[in-house]
């Protein structure tokens, strides 16, 4: 088989590319979808986890920088920006380092996990943290990009939802039809806008508006769309609560957001699939955290088990009927902000028994004697 290039040129029928683009890629995309055995058992179900952390810098923003970055080299840019809470910084910074484009990043001032900030610094980019918080960053970001000739790679950008669209294609392609419902958490709502989008475009016969990269008409790939679950932070919840949140807070900074920039696509969504954004407690998030990593094998960052958390809750509150398809995106990987591992259910801290080089005690220490 061939290997896997990327999400623009495995799916470059479906996006504003041609043959001879000049795409920037680290061959982020075809991550895989993992059953869950423990979350399957609990709802009678069958619930996959998008493992999205597997991308080339640990998040799903590689899917939508690969297409917003290979946009800003074809408008001839020569620097780029971007406000985040980390992942998109972290994102930005890799593919404008291949590019050879300058990269600046606004993150909100200490909110942002260490693993985040040392990738966007090793790739290089300018770092300013602003005192206020993701939304006064993007604001920074959007008049920067108005004024100044710098290429925003922010999920405003279109090209970000068209890249982000394709991990929608690619639970397509694996199940073989859209799953019954689809789960992750909410920040800026870009990517359930994106999954959206996908969905759809997939459940309808498609015309390839650059005919020469592949087939001119496409087949609908998927028979149906999914009920769209979207979850935010308890503390960074304004979808629920039906206004922008001035002072956002959560453990999970990178959704640590008070106004969504696709607000209204996110709520397009919820409608237009029959679905729900609800919110999970920070509680609920770190103890789906610890489910996913004690009990199916997977590690993420403590915002990418608000989906897990949701279901959990909803499966609690009786909204959860048998016999269905669920699939969960995870959005960025645990060693991101690795920190919340190290601390037990009860919130102390846990550190590892230290022992004698001695196999005895050892084994003794391990139960095994
Ligand atoms: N999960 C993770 C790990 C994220 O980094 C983000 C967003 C989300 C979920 C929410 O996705 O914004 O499309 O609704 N992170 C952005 C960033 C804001 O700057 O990295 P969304």
């Amino acid at each position: 088989a061939q290997p896997w290039r990327g999400v623009v040129r495995e799916y470059a029928d479906r996006l504003p590319v041609t043959e001879s683009t000049r795409v920037i890629t680290l061959g982020e995309g075809g991550t895989p979808l993992v059953r869950a055995p423990h979350l399957s058992a609990l709802v009678d179900g069958e619930v996959h986890i998008k493992v999205e952390g597997m991308n080339p810098t640990g998040s799903f923003k590689d899917r939508g920088m690969t297409m917003a970055i290979t946009a800003a080299v074809a408008e001839g840019a020569k620097a780029v920006v971007c406000a985040s809470t980390g992942n998109t910084s972290a994102s930005a910074a890799a593919y404008a380092a291949q590019a050879g484009l300058t990269c600046a990043v606004l993150v909100p001032e200490g909110k942002i996990s260490m693993g985040k900030m040392s990738q966007a610094l090793a790739h290089g980019a300018q770092i300013l943290q602003v005192q206020g918080n993701f939304d006064d960053c993007l604001e920074v970001a959007r008049k920067l990009a108005e004024s100044y000739p710098v290429f925003l790679v922010n999920s405003v950008n279109p090209s970000r939802i068209e890249g982000q669209k394709t991990a929608a294609f690619e639970v397509v392609d694996t199940l073989g039809d859209a799953p019954d419902y689809h789960l992750l958490p909410v920040g800026n709502a870009g990517n359930i806008t994106a999954y959206w989008a996908g969905y759809q475009e997939y459940a309808r016969p498609y015309v390839n508006p650059h005919p020469g990269t592949s087939d001119a008409e496409l087949p609908a790939a998927a028979t149906r769309t999914p009920t769209m679950w979207g979850f935010q932070a308890a503390g960074a919840a304004p979808i629920v609560a039906g206004h922008p949140i001035d002072e956002p807070d959560t453990i999970a900074t990178a959704i640590r957001i008070g106004n969504p920039a696709s607000w209204d696509r996110a709520t397009d969504a919820r409608d237009a699939s029959g679905g729900l954004i609800a919110s999970v407690t920070d509680e609920q998030i770190l103890e789906a955290h610890r489910w996913l990593s004690s009990k199916e094998g997977v590690f993420v960052e403590p915002a990418s088990a608000a989906g897990v958390a949701g279901l959990l809750a909803q499966h609690a509150a009786g909204n959860v009927p048998a016999g269905k398809t669920w699939v969960i995106t995870v959005t960025g990987h645990g060693l991101k902000d690795p920190q919340w591992a190290l601390k037990g259910a009860d919130g102390d801290d846990v550190t590892p028994r230290s022992v004698p080089f001695d196999v005895v005690t050892v084994a003794d220490a391990l139960g095994l004697a």
